[in-house]
């Protein structure tokens, strides 16, 4: 089915993807890795419509979450009568980062990390299909070099061609973004998921400059609940908190203190090519900078960043 169909034949598109899965996958088992995006939560929908309890739904849960995400994750899927496996990976995800403050270096051991313990709990589910959430966008993106293969089996080193019958069942891959939302939308999928602003794949890894740490995520993570309930009035494209590598001055007590710098960024984007910077009312910034300096320990220093993408990019690695 075309991409603007699907705009105005939802439900026709819903049956046909469901009808699809289940014709290829049979009787056999499938897998899909859920993020809690609203790519990977549509397929695993529209899988578990297909599968029932053929499909087997993991979070891969690698410490780098926002705040309570993998519970919340299951807690919506639950009630939409699909149970999802949270599968914890945080000290595997830490000792790849260990160390490491490049930020292509942080990259690349996020992504070994996320196919290794992926791969496993392929292999283990004895699955020979994989529900990906494959879109439009990251196939175009993968040809012009922008993106790193999309497939996941072939990233962990399962040849999707020669391998044990292994398959891929991509039933969005037609689809650009705001058509999944609709789509998500129509399989009652909640406005939290349908609506979620883009969270990046190596998540909060993305937004801690430096060495990635457990402590250093818990003092970004505490500092992303702060921006995300202030600007939500303004529904931005995307707004977050980032952890400085440096330090400043602050006084608390009556001393001198050498605390942690926060970064707000908060853009308003169509497609996430280009992006400036959200409005937010300076009652709002200034309300933010006192919560994330009162309310995260060790936190001197709140600073809301101006630049548009190009010349930044809207996450900090
Ligand atoms: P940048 O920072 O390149 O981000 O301007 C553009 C959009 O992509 C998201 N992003 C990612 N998404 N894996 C993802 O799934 C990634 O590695 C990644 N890096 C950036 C970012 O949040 C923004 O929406």
């Amino acid at each position: 089915m075309g991409e603007r169909e699907v705009l105005v034949n939802v439900k026709k598109f819903i049956e046909t993807q469901v009808e699809e899965i289940g014709r290829t996958v049979g009787k056999a088992k499938a897998i899909s890795a859920l993020s809690g995006g609203v790519d990977s939560s549509t397929c695993t929908v529209l899988a578990h419509r297909a599968l029932g309890s053929q499909l087997k739904s993991v979070f891969i849960d690698n410490g780098l979450m926002r705040a309570g995400e993998p519970q919340e994750v299951a807690k919506i899927f639950k009630g939409l009568g699909i149970t999802v496996d949270i599968v914890n990976t945080k000290n595997e995800f830490f000792a790849a980062l260990k160390g490491k403050t490049d930020p292509e270096e942080k990259r690349k051991a996020f992504r070994y990390a996320f196919y290794s313990s992926f791969g496993r709990e392929v292999l283990k589910s004895k699955a020979p299909f994989l529900v990906q959430g494959t879109i439009a966008a990251d196939i175009i993106e993968t040809q012009m070099g922008v993106k790193t293969q999309h497939n996941i089996l072939e990233q962990i080193g399962i040849d999707p061609e020669k391998g044990f019958g292994f398959k891929v069942v991509e039933p969005i891959k037609e689809l650009f973004k705001h058509e999944v939302r609709v789509v998500a939308k129509e399989l009652g999928l909640p406005e939290k998921i349908y609506n979620r602003m883009p969270f990046p794949g190596p998540a909060l890894a993305t937004r801690v400059i430096g060495e990635v740490t457990p402590e250093r995520v818990a003092l970004v993570r505490a500092a992303t609940v702060i921006v995300e309930e202030e600007v939500a009035p303004l529904k931005p494209f995307q707004a977050f908190a980032v952890l400085l590598a440096d330090k400043g001055t602050g006084i608390s007590g009556g001393k001198r203190t050498f605390g942690n710098i926060i970064i707000i960024r908060s853009v308003e984007s169509k497609d996430a090519m280009t992006a400036e910077p959200t409005p937010i009312p300076f009652e709002t910034l200034t309300r933010m900078a006192k919560r994330i300096t009162e309310e995260v320990p060790d936190v001197s220093r709140v600073a809301y960043e101006l630049t548009p993408k190009p010349p930044a990019t809207i996450e900090y690695i």
